[in-house]
């Protein structure tokens, strides 16, 4: 009898003792065979409680690179590293440490979506779930830097009436909705509340009925007392939405609202990561344990 290829994986993951973690960007396949599956913030605690030997990670890059910064013990695995994240690369470490040395005492807040190169010269991390908690930890007589998302720390000076001097950095993904895309999904669904991801343009989460992490978002359905939804963040997070509300409706905000890097890890490339070994997570020990630090500074905010 000739096995699927996810079987092959359930069989060989069992076999090694790996764990599959998967952003909820990710294929649904992969989604699927993952054992656990979360936004930016889930997955990086996730990856810090997980004592696995072996961890097989499906997202992109600066995800899988946390997740070793915090199991250094572990071996990480990403599939396919050429998944990377545009916005990320936006903030370059050599920049990012230049403006450090001209900005003494400005307090330098960087989104997870960053390189771990980056994180090491930062003070604090931060999610989109958690953005608005953590700037707000930041004693109020210090200035902020925020970086590399522009639109997420504008959203977060506009909720929290805090100046923070913003990278110029975005997700070419998020950055492309606009307030006309709304108008239309709402002249096709009337009654559907909007739901989008707070990397939108401010316009954007200012016309939208809410604006959240991916997790958040997950969390909030099974409660919403609207019945139809219409959906402003990337395509992948429709699977589960589907999967855990099947009393709700689902519209994506366009026909297609897709990050590329978040697709390139197909089912194949996970078996073969599994049987191969492919392809490890290394990162100089400085600079993981510099990086930890401002991931710590973040998870240790209440
Ligand atoms: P979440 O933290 O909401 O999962 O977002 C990560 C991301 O890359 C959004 O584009
Ligand atoms: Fe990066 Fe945007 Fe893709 Fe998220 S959706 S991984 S921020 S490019």
């Amino acid at each position: 009898m000739t096995r699927s290829v996810a079987e092959e994986i359930i069989r060989l993951k069992k076999e090694s003792g790996a764990f599959i973690f998967a952003h909820n960007y990710t294929l649904p396949e992969v989604q699927d065979i993952a054992d656990f599956t979360g936004d930016s913030l889930e997955l990086s605690i996730r990856a810090k409680e997980v004592k696995a030997e072996k961890i097989v990670f499906c997202g992109v890059s600066f995800m899988a690179e946390t997740a070793k910064i915090l199991s250094p013990d572990s071996k990480v695995l990403h599939p396919v590293p050429a998944s990377g994240c545009a916005m990320a690369d936006m903030a370059v470490a050599e920049k990012v440490a230049e403006y450090r040395k001209n900005h003494p005492g400005t307090v330098i807040v960087a989104y997870v979506n960053t390189t771990a190169a980056v994180k090491a010269e930062v003070d604090i991390c931060c999610t989109s779930a958690n953005a608005e908690k953590i700037v707000a930890s930041i004693p109020a007589d210090k200035n902020i830097l925020f970086l590399p998302d522009r639109n997420l720390g504008r959203n977060v000076m506009n909720s929290l009436g805090r100046k923070m001097e913003l990278w110029p950095g975005y997700c070419p993904v998020h950055n492309n909705i606009d307030v006309k895309m709304l108008e239309e999904a709402r002249r096709l669904h009337p009654g559907a509340a909007i739901m989008v991801h707070p990397e939108c343009p401010e316009e954007v989460v200012k016309n939208a009925e809410y604006a959240m992490s991916t997790g958040a978002m997950l969390r909030f359905l099974p409660n919403a007392k609207e019945k139809e939804f219409i959906v402003g963040t990337e395509e992948g997070i429709l699977h589960r939405m589907r999967k855990e509300n099947p009393d709700k409706i689902f519209y994506p905000l366009l026909p297609q609202i897709i990050c590329p890097d978040m697709k390139k890890i197909t089912l194949e490339d996970v078996l073969k990561s599994l049987k191969e070994e492919v392809y490890e997570v290394k990162l100089p020990v400085e600079t993981m344990n510099r990086a930890r630090k401002a991931i710590e500074n973040m998870l240790a905010v209440k």
